[in-house]
């Protein structure tokens, strides 16, 4: 079973080809690493999955829907959950507060409107499971901004958890952790694969993703120059040529 599929994607910023003819899968239970320099187009491949961002050509498909056009909630609705390479938290809100707001509510408009205390017991287990899986009960009444970076990050996944997603997109997950955050992250994503959760996942840290990932994907200037498995990759020169360029520039 395949969970996303990309079909000869391509995105233009008006002469900006930030993506040009992109197919990529995620097969169910996998985890998929892109990689590539900065620029190459790898958040903008998320923002085109998540429907922040229409599609120049292609087709993006999830779990054998053609999703191009749809809608980033009616995406989010399907099993599709992201954090950003940017972290994006509330500024007042607890570690708490942030794992109840991100789930769907039952129930119509009269609970929309509800403070997020009201949440109903599912919820409330979603946020409890999160919390604990990510190991952040102990600043589960702090407010979220005013912690540590490595911390705050795994608040924002923690919160993409509680949507209960098929698909996890993870947009350069352990920027900014030391090897010690980072290792502790790889075993956690190892069990959220192991819990049927697919993730695709874009990564600065060579070993980190070479460690993580079961296939890969390397973007440059918005193609596709190479795929395969980590080995296969951190050996072909055409990779090693991308990467050497870039930092010669
Ligand atoms: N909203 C946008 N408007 C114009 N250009 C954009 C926009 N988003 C991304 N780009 C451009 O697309 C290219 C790829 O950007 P991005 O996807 O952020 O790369 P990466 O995540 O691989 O570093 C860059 O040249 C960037 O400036
Ligand atoms: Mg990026």
């Amino acid at each position: 079973m395949t969970v996303l599929t990309l079909k000869n994607v391509s995105k233009h910023f008006g002469g900006i080809r930030a993506l040009t003819d992109v197919s990529m899968t995620v097969p169910e239970g996998r985890i998929i690493g892109v990689i590539g320099p900065n620029g190459a187009g790898k958040t903008t491949l998320f923002n085109l999955i998540t429907g922040a961002y229409r599609a120049s050509a292609g087709e993006v498909v999830l779990a054998g829907k053609d999703i191009t056009q749809w809608p980033s909630h009616r995406i989010m609705r399907s099993g599709v959950a992201r954090t950003f390479q940017n972290i994006r938290l509330f500024a007042s809100m607890t570690v708490w507060e942030h794992l109840l707001v991100a789930q769907p509510r039952e129930g119509g408009l009269w609970r929309s409107v509800l403070p997020i205390g009201w949440a109903d017991a599912a919820a409330k287990a979603r946020a409890e499971d999160a919390l604990v899986f990510f190991g952040l009960e102990q600043y589960r009444d702090v407010i979220a901004r005013t912690l540590p970076y490595g911390i705050q990050r795994k608040v924002e996944m923690a919160r993409a958890l509680t949507a209960q997603p098929k698909l996890m997109l993870l947009d350069e997950p352990v920027a900014g952790m030391n090897a010690e955050e980072a290792n502790d992250l790889r075993a956690l994503f190892h069990r959220l694969n192991e819990r049927g959760l697919s993730i695709l996942l874009i990564e600065h840290d060579m070993p980190f993703v070479m460690t993580l990932c079961h296939h890969l994907y390397v973007l440059n200037f918005g193609s596709l120059i190479a795929e395969g498995t980590p080995a296969a990759v951190r050996n072909d020169p055409v990779v090693l040529d991308a990467y050497l360029g870039t930092e010669a520039a």
